[in-house]
């Protein structure tokens, strides 16, 4: 409390104060996603507040995921990414269906042989050989996932059929999946993530894992995805029975 307060007229410190006139400007006027504010040096003039003021605001705004900063573009109010849970959809749909164009960068595309979890997880037997992907997903350039993939060679023959999402290379070979199980849990980013997605050491991320079924009951995929916990909101419908 002491922090947040200037003793010599029990106001709160003028940062303080702006976060709050912006927190409520953007949430009371319904403020666009995407909408941008302006520059740092703008605010101060018309405000005639120092920079370094605003710009303890919106570091915090930031941190607090209502903002986004993307470098060398700006501040802008912050997107979330509303994805309903019981649709077995993959990445590229759920950012198409939003507008969002979406992309993957590879850092391994490869085909080898499953390891003794991958086989227990995919029940595979050992020795099977697995195509694995790990790839940086982005939408509008940026970054909003990690993801691991471990998909059957006898499913995904060639690794090199994935050019960008996953889940069009496995329609066009007719092995779209049905049916999948999937976990999501919190957790924070550690710095090689953070680094990746753009977001502090220690933010808020959602770990999912998804391991997806073909009408035989055949294990498709076993994906372990980190989402920025800033940008996805994950809804579920639930039912009594
Ligand atoms: C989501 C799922 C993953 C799935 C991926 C496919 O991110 N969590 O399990 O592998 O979508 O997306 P795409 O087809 O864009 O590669």
């Amino acid at each position: 409390r002491r922090i947040c307060r200037d003793p010599a007229n029990h106001q709160p410190l003028a940062y303080l104060r702006l976060r709050q006139a912006i927190r409520n400007v953007v949430q009371q006027h319904d403020v666009e996603p995407g909408h941008a504010l302006p520059s740092e040096r703008d605010l101060a003039l018309v405000l005639k507040l120092s920079r370094v003021t605003v710009r303890k605001a919106i570091a915090g705004l930031v941190e607090e995921g209502l903002l986004t900063q993307r470098h060398g573009a700006g501040t802008f109010i912050a997107e979330r990414i509303v994805k309903p849970m019981s649709r077995l959809t993959s990445f590229t749909e759920d950012l198409r269906e939003r507008g969002l164009r979406p992309r993957s960068e590879f850092f391994e595309r490869v085909i080898g042989e499953v390891t003794p979890e991958e086989s227990m997880a995919m029940n595979l037997s050992p020795g099977s050989l697995v195509v694995r992907l790990h790839r940086l997903r982005y939408g509008q350039d940026e970054p909003l996932a990690i993801e691991r993939s471990v998909v059957p060679a006898s499913v995904l023959p060639d690794p090199m059929l994935v050019r960008d999402s996953l889940y069009e290379a496995l329609e066009q070979l007719g092995c779209r999946p049905r049916r999948a199980l999937q976990r999501l849990r919190a957790v924070s980013l550690n710095a090689q993530q953070a680094r990746l997605l753009h977001v502090a050491v220690g933010s808020a991320g959602l770990n999912i894992e998804r391991r997806s079924f073909l009408d035989d009951g055949r294990v498709v995929e076993f994906t372990t995805s980190w989402y920025r916990g800033d940008i996805y909101d994950f809804v579920a419908e639930l039912h009594t029975d």
